[in-house]
């Protein structure tokens, strides 16, 4: 299986087999892109796909020495994600698998972060809790089984991701490397208990998250000790040594209860989860974010202490990669849920189907938060809910 991934600010390919054996892993970056404009600009991002999707998907073929004919079929992201992004990589699959009549299974982002565990942890079955942290997603799932899955908390305004890179922007880090990778360095310097940031949402007894409260709580930390002249222009390179200091001490105490946050809802979750289903064995951590050791260390606290095991896919797993999208494009694929090849010449401008609001799974009804933000515009039904109308029918 070849999995495309461009979702986001990553132009990824990679070839699996349905035993799991990953043949090629190719990866190419927008961080420099990232680092200049503060963020993903859609339609910049967009034409940086474009530059190298062709380059990187032949480089996933060549690693792995083979070519379309060799493939079973080619799995893309569909969503969540940017639509002129999601379109590059679905564009590029169509034509390959139309050159080479393949069928194409269509890939939720969240489905495949949590999956990819099961390429790690063989002994992985379902049903299990996922937490899913990234730059945009902040997930408590429970799955069920392949398709099936129990959103039991989601974020109400930003992701972790989120609040780490704009943490790493104003704190003047280099941001080639990434916002969180940064971070995480500089907190080691730090002393995590000098700035008391409360925890978000303690009063609310469920299991979603908020980040928006915490910025803002970092942002006035920054303002109130003038470390900064600007928070747009202080690169860390020109601090002295006392105003590094105060700089790691920001990014220890934010990373600390940034992390408390996830903790607690885990700990929730997991208690929701085994009342749900008492034979879960597993808490799954994916997603860029769960490339940190510091989270991964202090989530493997919660889980040994609820007699559960952790798995925690490498670094490299965790952050967007095209293993994921291929390896869950192999579980559907394994259970007949593919569309047919397109034709060979599919013009350019066809219309096909991107999911860029795409919920994962259904709300559990208790999970429900009172603290709704409006970011709610649904575009499309949950894939949960597609896949159980599509097994009625
Ligand atoms: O899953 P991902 O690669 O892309 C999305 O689907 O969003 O996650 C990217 C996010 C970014 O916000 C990035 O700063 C964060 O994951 N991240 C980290 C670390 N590595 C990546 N956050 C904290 N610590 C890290 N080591
Ligand atoms: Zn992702």
């Amino acid at each position: 299986m070849l999995g495309i991934e461009t979702s986001c600010d990553d132009t990824a390919a990679a070839v699996v087999r349905g035993n799991g054996d990953i043949l090629s892993q190719v990866v190419s970056s927008q961080a420099d892109l990232l680092s200049r404009y503060g963020g993903v600009a859609p339609k910049m991002a967009e034409e940086a796909h474009s530059l190298v999707i062709d380059q990187v998907v032949q480089r996933a073929l060549d690693d792995a020495k083979l070519t379309g004919n060799d493939l079973s079929a080619v799995a893309v992201t569909i969503g969540p994600g940017l639509s002129l992004c999601l379109r590059v990589g679905v564009q590029k699959a169509r034509r390959l698998a139309g050159v080479f009549s393949l069928p194409i299974v269509g890939v939720h982002h969240m489905e495949a972060h949590a999956l990819v565990a099961r390429l790690i942890e063989r002994n992985l079955q379902f049903p299990f809790l996922a937490l899913l942290i990234s730059g945009g997603h902040n997930l408590l799932i429970l799955a069920h089984k392949l398709g099936h899955y129990l959103q039991l908390g989601t974020t109400i305004d930003d992701a972790i991701g989120e609040a780490y890179d704009k943490t790493a922007r104003w704190l003047g880090l280099d941001m080639r490397k990434g916002g969180g990778p940064a971070l995480e360095e500089l907190a080691l310097e730090g002393d995590a208990n000098s700035i008391n940031f409360s925890i978000p949402m303690r009063q609310h007894k469920d299991c979603n998250f908020s980040y928006a409260g915490l910025k803002t709580q970092v942002r006035l930390a920054i303002e109130s000790r003038k470390i900064c002249r600007s928070m747009e222009n202080n690169p860390i390179s020109l601090a002295n040594l006392d105003d590094r200091r105060s700089r790691a001490d920001i990014a220890a105490s934010f990373q600390r209860v940034a992390v408390l946050h996830l903790e607690e809802r885990c700990q929730r979750a997991i208690e929701w989860a085994l009342k749900i289903e008492p034979s879960i064995k597993y808490l799954v951590v994916s997603g860029g974010v769960a490339s940190n050791k510091y989270v991964r260390a202090r989530l493997s606290h919660v889980v040994e202490n609820n007699g559960l095991e952790l798995v925690c896919p490498p670094p490299s797993l965790c952050t967007d990669n095209g293993v994921m999208v291929a390896w869950t494009g192999i579980e559907h694929f394994l259970i007949g849920r593919f569309d047919p090849p397109p034709p060979a010449d599919e013009p350019e401008d066809a219309m096909f189907e991107l999911r860029p609001r795409w919920p994962l799974g259904e709300e559990y009804s208790q999970g429900k938060s009172e603290a709704r933000s409006l970011k709610r515009a649904r575009v499309f039904p949950s894939l949960t809910s597609m896949i159980q109308s599509s097994d009625q029918n």
